[in-house]
């Protein structure tokens, strides 16, 4: 229990610390990684380049700070996070050092402003959250080793089959290497998977949709092959260029909490733009094999015909329920983009909504269904990424 001393402490520099936050992470990833080379095994190289990810986290312990008398507030946050660092195999013993090298980078940042004091408490708050972290981590991966057919960390898996979808999208069915079934999962979960590039020093994870409804034998992934010169293009490269049917890569299990209620019966409408196609075709072939008679529509947004990937397996689940609206608009054409009529005749304001894509499609979908009445316990969303990108939605 922290004193009440360290509490006020922590809560009233915590605005102080968010105002430096962008100086403090550099720093910290720049010191960090120096000392500590292995981490680049687990953190996404393209988004440190990008300074995507050193907000992400610092943002998150502050924003953990302010609710330091509360914790159990930042749960659901801490719930999100907690299924991305299992996914990418995020050990206990790897906190202390991220403890170490932000507090390094406060003290080096502020100066003569961080006195011990403050830095103590800085320290006592950040044993606090990263406990947090820990125990409910720690309680994923006990679950993921005991379900059946699971496991913690990373597994070999095979390629059984690659199977191109769109010009830029193929899918890749992967399969234990060990022989085994797979464990279910929730459609619009994602697996991590880990590559060593010839030539690259470390290793690389990339997070994809699992992109069908849980079968018991195999994972489908599906990837799009971003351009040569994007940092973030080097695993879809890869993926695309080199890796083939009988190769192996390693996986995690499935995780993530976006995910299809298969509870509910009310309407259900899925909205993608690109790529965030692949964890609706697995809500949406969820639906249709489960609760087929559920009002569904999917509704999807494509730069043109040859990047439009999945169109047939969508009009054949269409054509097996009873009440399924499919429409795909191609933003290369006039009027080729989703609006809020559009929306609105596809969207049953009453139900769920489930939307993936790139940044500026998602906030311009959401707000276009806030502005339809729907509210944000009915819109659920996705963005590959880091999510903080999306706070400000
Ligand atoms: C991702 C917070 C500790 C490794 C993230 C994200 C947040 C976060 C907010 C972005 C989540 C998302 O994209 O949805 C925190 C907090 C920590 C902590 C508050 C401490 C209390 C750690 C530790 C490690 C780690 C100890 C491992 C050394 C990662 C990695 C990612 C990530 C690899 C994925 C993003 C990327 O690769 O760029 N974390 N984290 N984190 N975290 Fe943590």
């Amino acid at each position: 229990m922290l004193s009440e001393q360290t509490r006020t402490i922590v809560k009233s520099t915590a605005p102080v610390l968010a105002e430096h936050g962008k100086t403090i992470t550099t720093v910290f990833y720049s010191n960090m990684f120096e000392a500590h080379p292995e981490l680049l095994n687990i953190f996404n190289q393209a988004n440190q380049k990008q300074g995507r990810q050193q907000t992400a986290l610092a943002n998150t312990v502050y924003a953990a700070a302010v609710h330091i008398d509360n914790l159990e507030a930042i749960l659901p946050a801490v719930e999100q996070i907690a299924h991305k660092h299992v996914s990418l195999g995020v050990k206990a013993e790897h906190y202390p050092i991220v403890g170490e090298y932000l507090l390094k980078a406060i003290k080096e940042v502020l100066g003569d402003a961080a006195t011990d004091e403050i830095i103590n408490a800085w320290a006592e708050a950040y044993g606090v959250i990263a406990d947090v972290f820990i125990n409910m981590e720690n309680g994923m991966y006990k679950e993921a080793e005991t379900q059946e057919n699971g496991w913690s960390f990373f597994k070999d898996f095979t390629i059984a089959r690659k199977v191109k979808e769109s010009e830029n999208i193929t899918s890749f069915y992967l399969k234990p290497a060990d022989g085994k079934n797979v464990p279910s999962y929730e459609a619009g979960q994602y697996i991590t998977v880990r590559l060593a590039i010839p030539g690259e020093e470390f290793l690389f994870n990339r997070q994809y949709s699992l992109s069908q409804a849980s079968r018991p034998d195999e994972f489908r992934i599906s990837v799009k092959r971003e351009a040569d010169n994007d940092p973030n293009g080097m695993v879809s490269v890869y993926l695309h260029e080199n890796m083939n049917e009988g190769d192996t890569i390693e996986v995690s299990a499935p995780a993530g909490e976006f995910v299809l209620d298969t509870k509910r019966e009310t309407p259900v409408a899925f909205v993608s733009g690109g790529v965030g196609i692949t964890p609706m075709m697995s809500m949406f072939e969820t639906v249709a094999t489960q609760t087929p008679e559920r009002p569904v529509s999917f509704l999807h947004a494509a730069r043109n015909e040859t990047l439009h990937a999945f169109d047939k397996d969508v009009q054949k689940y269409v054509a097996t329920m009873d009440n399924a609206k499919y429409k795909t608009l191609y933003s290369d054409e006039p009027q080729g983009y989703i609006t809020r009529e559009i929306l609105e005749d596809m969207v049953d304001a009453s139900g769920e909504v489930y939307v993936c894509g790139p940044v500026p499609f998602m906030e311009k979908m959401i707000s276009e269904l806030r502005a339809l009445g729907m509210s944000d316990e009915q819109i659920h969303y996705e963005f590959f990424g880091p999510a903080v990108a999306l706070q400000s939605v």
